[in-house]
């Protein structure tokens, strides 16, 4: 490993380096940002953790997808302005993916950029959301439409956090951790199969591994330009499910509609690069057995919009999938016929 990506990795701070990290906030003026979950549940026990948050502003924003708008950032900036926050302030996002996302659009383009540290409160937040420096909102109805790609000075994983997680919650983090061991190895895929039970996925062992996962990747191609493409496995297809689903009744969390995203694109990976039904399968067992998740109604015609609408596609839709554990097809181009077959046998498997 060179010293740059090593230093680089020395971002990640894990529950063994709290003390470090607190020495360090302690040298900072700190304004927290959190939503109004974390603000009552995470807050008072990251001050306890680093009490060098003792004396941190605060700002408050509402929960919740619906919530990653303009709208919020508006309020952000506002706030930032009122309290008369400066370009030497450190910004520290406590909460999930949603609250990362927003808080890091909004303190990046305030002044031209402050620095920020991410304090994930969420198991998806921990293994994937914080990590990597992308940010934004959704808008127009296109979720991520608009955002940047500027990295938290420090992301500190604590699993304490998820002691107040609900279990739906910890679910779609799981997904995320899932997309990771099919991502890496076909070794490191059989291991995943190994963890029957939710609370063994929360454990700091399997947290780090995820976490560190991602940040490899990340540091590989900051820019998103290659390989760091291939974590959008399930993610194409998942988010069109999800954006879907907040027009419908049955609103999924990301992690929910990820997994039907992977589900799909596992078939396309099949249809396409001839990808082993025994993978299929599995993931499947794990899905249902160990998460609980059934399957959903899908059509094309609910999705296409948004597949189409995509930041990733151009006028075909762009795809990352694998060909089997481990190898990693980037950029494959599927036409709508193909994700029409794959949404048939999704349909009858
Ligand atoms: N930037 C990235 O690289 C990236 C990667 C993956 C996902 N995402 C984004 O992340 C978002 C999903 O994030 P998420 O799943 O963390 O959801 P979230 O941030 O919406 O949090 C889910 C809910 O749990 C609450 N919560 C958070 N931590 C809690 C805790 N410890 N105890 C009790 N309640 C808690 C929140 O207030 C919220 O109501 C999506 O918008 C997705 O697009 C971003």
């Amino acid at each position: 490993m060179c010293i740059l990506t090593y230093l680089k990795m020395m971002n990640l701070f894990f529950t063994k380096n709290t003390l470090e990290l607190d020495t360090y906030l302690a040298t900072k003026k700190c304004v927290i940002i959190a939503d109004a979950r974390t603000n009552g549940f995470c807050v008072p026990v990251a001050k306890k953790i680093l009490p060098a948050l003792q004396q941190a502003q605060l700002i408050v924003i509402p929960a919740g997808e619906e919530n990653k708008n303009l709208d919020t950032v508006h309020f952000i900036w506002e706030q930032l302005c009122l309290l008369q926050i400066k370009k030497n302030s450190l910004i520290i996002n406590i909460g999930g993916g949603c609250l990362s996302d927003i808080a890091s659009f909004a303190a990046s383009t305030y002044k031209r950029g402050l620095e920020f540290i991410n304090i994930p409160t969420t198991l998806l937040s921990m293994v994937d959301a914080s990590i990597g420096g992308k940010n934004g909102i959704n808008f127009n109805g296109i979720k991520n439409c608009i955002g940047l790609i500027i990295p938290a000075k420090k992301v500190y994983i604590n699993p304490i956090f998820i002691n107040s997680l609900p279990e739906r919650e910890i679910k779609s983090g799981i997904v995320e951790m899932v997309k990771h061991s099919l991502l890496s190895s076909q070794s490191d895929w059989q291991k995943a199969l190994h963890n029957n039970h939710i609370q063994q996925w929360c454990n700091m062992d399997n947290i780090t591994i995820a976490s560190q996962f991602k940040n490899s990747i990340v540091l590989q191609d900051e820019l998103d330009e290659g390989i760091r493409q291939s974590l959008n496995l399930g993610h194409s297809i998942g988010h069109a499910i999800e954006s879907y689903s907040h027009e419908s009744k049955n609103v999924l969390l990301h992690g929910e509609a990820i997994y039907y995203g992977i589900w799909i694109e596992l078939l396309l990976s099949r249809i396409i690069y001839n990808l082993d039904t025994t993978i299929i399968n599995q993931f499947k067992h794990l899905g249902e057995e160990v998460l609980g998740y059934r399957k959903i109604a899908i059509e094309l015609k609910n999705l296409l919009p948004y597949l189409l609408a995509d930041k990733k596609n151009s006028d075909t839709i762009n795809m990352s999938l694998i060909a089997a554990p481990g190898q990693l097809k980037i950029k494959t181009t599927v036409s709508v016929e193909q994700v029409q077959i794959a949404l048939e046998e999704y349909g009858n498997n």
